[in-house]
């Protein structure tokens, strides 16, 4: 115990100073407790249909709607990093949106013809990933199909999230990421994977994804048609020990991997899950986190590297294995 430790040194001054691991950056690095890696770090990237030039993300300054040719090249760039995976989203015409999100299950889509792409430029030397969630090409911007009433319809949207699967694991994706939040989901999922003969690819489940305000950029990174919130589905920011109950949940029905999303401001919850569990932890820096340092940095008001890993060490530090961050790359260009 520390009981002993002496607390007094020569003439009353401290005999014990922590001060002495900080002297120098030979003795801080090496003392580190937590260290990044490119493998790691796993880089969201958005791909448009119809575009002939990638476009700018207003909100998110240095993220771009990528064409198809600007993703491939952005996906090799990730791979020459030395970055571990990208996940996927896909922005469909806006004409080719419906009440069930057709583009998502058309083996033609967006999505699907983006990750064929990606398989093609990168083949097995990054781990290529998919959002599975219909929002992004559904008419009203939810993450499911609405029942008569306009309330999102569980069941009836795991229907689609199976088909959604099968098609994307047909595209290529090694890991699909169901980040809709319907209950059953990983479970549902995961059966018609296997049924279809999809066993291999691996299930990163959105475990802990809360309804959070953080979003806000990413409804213009994917063109989204949402208007009101996703409160009946996703989480409550003021509950800690339901995640615990959707991990278990999670687990149970095959999760290969499991997230927590946004990731600062639910950095208890990501730690939590993280003594909890014996898969890789991933957490999600989302695009609001992703804009809060941009524009300080830009005003000038923070040192955006610094500040940037800083919150990635900070994500690291409290047990994540895994970072979904837009700043993949260039943060795995700076380590290496
Ligand atoms: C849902 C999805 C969202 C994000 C990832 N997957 C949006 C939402 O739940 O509203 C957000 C990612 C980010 O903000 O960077 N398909």
């Amino acid at each position: 115990t520390y009981g002993g430790a002496p607390s007094g040194g020569r003439g009353g001054f401290p005999a014990v100073r922590p001060r002495r691991l900080r002297t120098t950056p030979a003795m801080r690095r090496m003392v580190a407790e937590h260290r990044l890696h490119p493998a790691e770090l796993i880089l969201p990237a958005f791909v448009r249909e119809g575009i002939t030039e990638p476009v700018g993300i207003s909100s998110m300054p240095g993220v771009y709607q990528h064409t198809r040719d600007s993703l491939r090249k952005a996906a090799a760039e990730a791979v020459a990093a030395g970055v571990g995976g990208i996940m996927l989203f896909g922005v469909p015409e806006d004409g080719r949106k419906d009440a069930v999100g057709s583009p998502g299950t058309d083996p033609d889509g967006i999505l699907q013809v983006a990750l064929r792409d990606v398989r093609a430029e990168v083949g097995d030397d990054l781990v290529v990933m998919s959002d599975l969630c219909l929002d992004e090409f559904t008419d009203h911007g939810h993450c499911g199909v609405l029942d008569e009433r306009g309330r999102v319809d569980n069941d009836a949207t795991l229907e689609r999230y199976a088909e959604m699967a099968c098609v994307q694991a047909e595209a290529g994706a090694h890991v699909l990421g169901p980040s809709g939040m319907m209950d059953g989901q990983i479970g549902f999922v995961r059966r018609a994977l296997d049924e279809a003969g999809h066993q291999d690819v691996s299930l990163l489940a959105y475990t802990a994804k809360y309804a959070s305000a953080f979003y806000g950029p990413f409804r213009e990174a994917v063109n989204s048609s949402l208007r009101g919130d996703r409160r009946t589905y996703q989480q409550d920011p003021a509950n800690a020990r339901e995640s615990m109950r959707e991990l278990e949940l999670d687990i149970a029905e095959g999760a290969d991997m499991v997230m927590v999303k946004p990731a600062m401001p639910y950095l208890d919850v990501l730690c939590r899950i993280a003594d909890a569990v014996d898969v890789p932890v991933a957490a999600y820096q989302i695009s609001g986190e992703y804009a809060m340092v941009e524009a300080a940095a830009e005003r000038g008001w923070i040192d955006r590297d610094a500040a940037i890993m800083e919150t990635l060490t900070g994500v690291k530090r409290a047990g994540a294995n895994l970072i979904l961050t837009y700043w993949a790359t260039e943060v795995a260009r700076r380590l290496s």
